[in-house]
């Protein structure tokens, strides 16, 4: 069996003339071998003595865990060398981060990202991943400044997400359809496993932390309320429940066979939990470019006009007819 490698499929998009995949390919390369290291680093983190957390605070009040620390310094080593990024946002940093040496050149990028996503799970040998997002740099800007990354998620050039599972896998849309590619660990090359990724349109799976129900609005309630009616219910049909506590484990299940993944704004957390510029925007990019949607129940995400790096939003993703019914309970509501 011919199997096609990640450069070997960026080489094959140039050749159709995808001009981002074209440029970007230094860069996604770098970004897969960081990866790389993040599943190796992860995987001896009980061996090398880097489960625990550290007597450390993020800018958004979390605990830091060692490991986010260790993914975070792994990507940004990979990713500054490539001279294509001029800027960097990390979940991890309070501040943006400019790579030492100035990118000089004449296309430049932003890259936003989540290290270690669903860090909660790493102690407990449950997948986690790490979460991307590359914008275009304003012209004429060498040295980006945090207004820069202020950009709609519709203005993403390419997202992706690495998922550290059962194998380790490479997730990726420029634009063109969602491509998903699984290391080998025996060459060490992700190869593509997973191509043109699309998500059903129904679906009978709900994500939520059912934990946060009495937090919800109203028609947040009423929404799940019908789904745990089942059959007997007015939506006629029975669903089942999924919650890893991995956002990037829940859009890959979601990817594979349909769902809806939520983490509304609620009124303990009246701004969401989820960060738009490197959880929600990257993965509603490529949920929308495998055929779904995505939502914070009031707007499209996409569309979301950012205030500030670290911003958090309500989330409501997956198949496309069941985030329509369920934002038309908030709609019902007004
Ligand atoms: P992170 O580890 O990057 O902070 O993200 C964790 C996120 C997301 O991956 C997951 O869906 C959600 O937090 C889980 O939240 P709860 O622990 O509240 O269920
Ligand atoms: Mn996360
Ligand atoms: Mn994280």
């Amino acid at each position: 069996m011919h199997k096609l490698s990640l450069s070997q499929f960026l080489l094959e998009a140039s050749q159709k003339k995808e001009p981002v995949t074209t440029e970007l390919s230094p860069l996604l390369m770098d970004i897969a071998q960081a990866c790389k290291e993040i599943a190796l680093s992860i995987s001896r983190g009980a061996l090398q003595g880097t489960m625990g957390s550290l007597n450390a605070q993020n800018v958004q009040g979390e605990t830091q865990k060692q490991l986010d620390v260790i993914c975070n310094d792994i990507f940004i080593d990979n990713t500054s060398r490539c001279g294509l990024v001029a800027g960097m946002v990390s979940e991890e940093l309070a501040d943006i981060y400019l790579p030492s040496q100035p990118s000089t050149a004449t296309n430049k990028y932003l890259l936003l990202f989540d290290p270690l996503d669903g860090s909660s799970n790493v102690n407990v040998n449950i997948s986690v991943g790490t979460i991307f997002s590359v914008l275009r740099c304003p012209a004429d800007i060498s040295q980006p400044q945090s207004h820069d990354f202020l950009q709609a998620g519709k203005h993403q050039l390419c997202a992706g997400y690495a998922l550290y599972g059962t194998s380790t896998i490479f997730v990726l849309s420029t634009g063109h359809g969602v491509n998903g590619f699984t290391l080998d660990t025996e060459t060490g090359e992700f190869y593509l496993t997973h191509p043109d990724m699309q998500i059903p349109a129904d679906t009978q799976e709900f994500a939520i932390n059912m934990s946060n129900y009495r937090f919800w609005s109203a028609p947040m309630q009423e929404y799940i309320n019908e789904c745990l009616q089942g059959e007997t219910g007015s939506r006629h049909k029975d669903f089942s429940m999924r919650w890893v506590a991995s956002m990037v484990a829940e859009i890959h299940r979601i990817l594979y066979r349909g769902g809806i993944f939520m983490y509304p704004a609620d009124s303990k957390a009246t701004h969401g939990k989820l960060r738009l510029l490197y959880e929600a925007n990257p993965m509603s990019f490529i949920v929308k470019q495998a055929g779904g949607a995505s939502s914070t129940s009031f707007q499209d995400i996409l569309d979301i006009m950012p205030t500030s790096i670290h911003q958090r939003i309500g989330v409501v993703m997956g198949s496309k007819n069941e985030v329509i019914k369920a934002v038309s309970y908030q709609n019902l509501s007004h």
